[in-house]
């Protein structure tokens, strides 16, 4: 295992994630990275995958023979396919996608209606429909509907269909950068991606494994009355506590096939629930780090616990 890969003494260049993720871990890959076990490990799994960054991270850091990367968003592991097999197809698309988009930044409410008539498209497909649309023009559409809602929320109903608005910013460059982009698929070439309950990972984990646990934070419906308009994030089966009680046990059954796991968990005080998280993970080494932005006295205002079984 070698950290920090150099060409020539030079400092690599670093992967860029190109998806913005709600919860995403741009922004704390320091105390991610700081938290990977030391021991050796040659594959790594990463469950519950949103924007990748952390998987971007360690392919770019460890020499890793097998990468399993999975998450249940059929749309977005599509993407990531998609941008490792057909790269030049995904960026001659997209850029045809945004400019066209660009060209409306002086007609009024132009962007705005492009935005939900691609919004539109992406729930036919989310339906089944969008025969007309290969695999490659559905990474496209995800791509640019990331970019252009509002900070990157990834946000349903209960009937499964992307909700979250138009980020209300005029664009009139691109956002893409060809180079970043494909030196991202290049890393991805080997990686194998999967589509489904972050429990079918179980089955590739082994003693020489790294499992990196990122799941949803807990979101209990329950008690809220007009659920049938909610929006929900990720996907219409929210992270109840009852469906963290059962992750908890999959990361028993982890622990218990020798692979060294990090689980990362929002530390919030809300009902308790700081409490429960400590109390059922009490066999495991649980760090609580503060992350975000340091509020006006230099505090950081939001917490996270990193939970391992090193
Ligand atoms: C907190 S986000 C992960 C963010 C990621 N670490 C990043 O940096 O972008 C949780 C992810 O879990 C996925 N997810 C939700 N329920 C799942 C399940 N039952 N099995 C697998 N993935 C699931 C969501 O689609 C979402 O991408």
């Amino acid at each position: 295992m070698e950290q920090g890969k150099t060409n020539g003494g030079e400092k690599a260049k670093r992967l860029r994630p190109f998806i913005y993720w709600t919860g995403g871990k741009s922004k704390n890959m320091f105390y991610i990275a700081r938290n990977y076990p030391r021991r050796e490990f040659t594959k790594y799994c990463e469950p519950f995958l949103g924007s990748g960054v952390v998987m971007l991270d360690v392919i770019e850091k460890y020499k890793i023979k097998s990468v399993l990367a999975n998450d249940i968003n059929k749309e977005l592991i599509n993407t990531f396919e998609q941008v490792r097999d057909n790269v030049d197809d995904v960026i001659e698309r997209f850029k045809k996608m945004e400019d066209e988009y660009i060209a409306l930044a002086e007609v009024e409410d132009g962007q705005k209606n492009f935005y939900y008539n691609k919004r539109k498209l992406y729930n036919e497909v989310i339906e089944g429909g969008g025969e007309d649309l290969d695999d490659i023009d559905i990474a496209v559409l995800f791509l640019f509907i990331n970019r252009t809602c509002k900070d990157g929320n990834y946000r349903v109903n209960k009937q499964g269909y992307f909700t979250t608005p138009w980020n209300e910013r005029i664009l009139t460059h691109s956002t893409l950068n060809e180079d970043d982009l494909r030196d991202v698929a290049k890393a991805l070439h080997g990686v194998k991606f999967t589509t489904a309950s972050y429990k079918s990972c179980m089955s590739f984990i082994d003693e020489d494994t790294f499992v990196y646990l990122d799941p949803p934070y807990i979101y209990d419906i329950e008690p809220q009355p007009k659920f049938k308009s909610i929006s929900i994030p990720y996907c219409t089966e929210p992270f109840t506590t009852e469906r963290f009680i059962e992750f908890k046990e999959f990361v028993d059954k982890v622990h218990d096939t020798g692979a060294s796991v990090l689980v990362t968990i929002p530390s919030r005080e809300k009902d308790g629930e700081k409490d429960k998280v400590r109390e059922l993970f009490n066999e495991y080494r649980i760090k609580e780090i503060g992350v975000g932005k340091p509020d006006e006295n230099g505090n950081k205002s939001r917490f996270e616990f990193a939970i391992s079984n090193y």
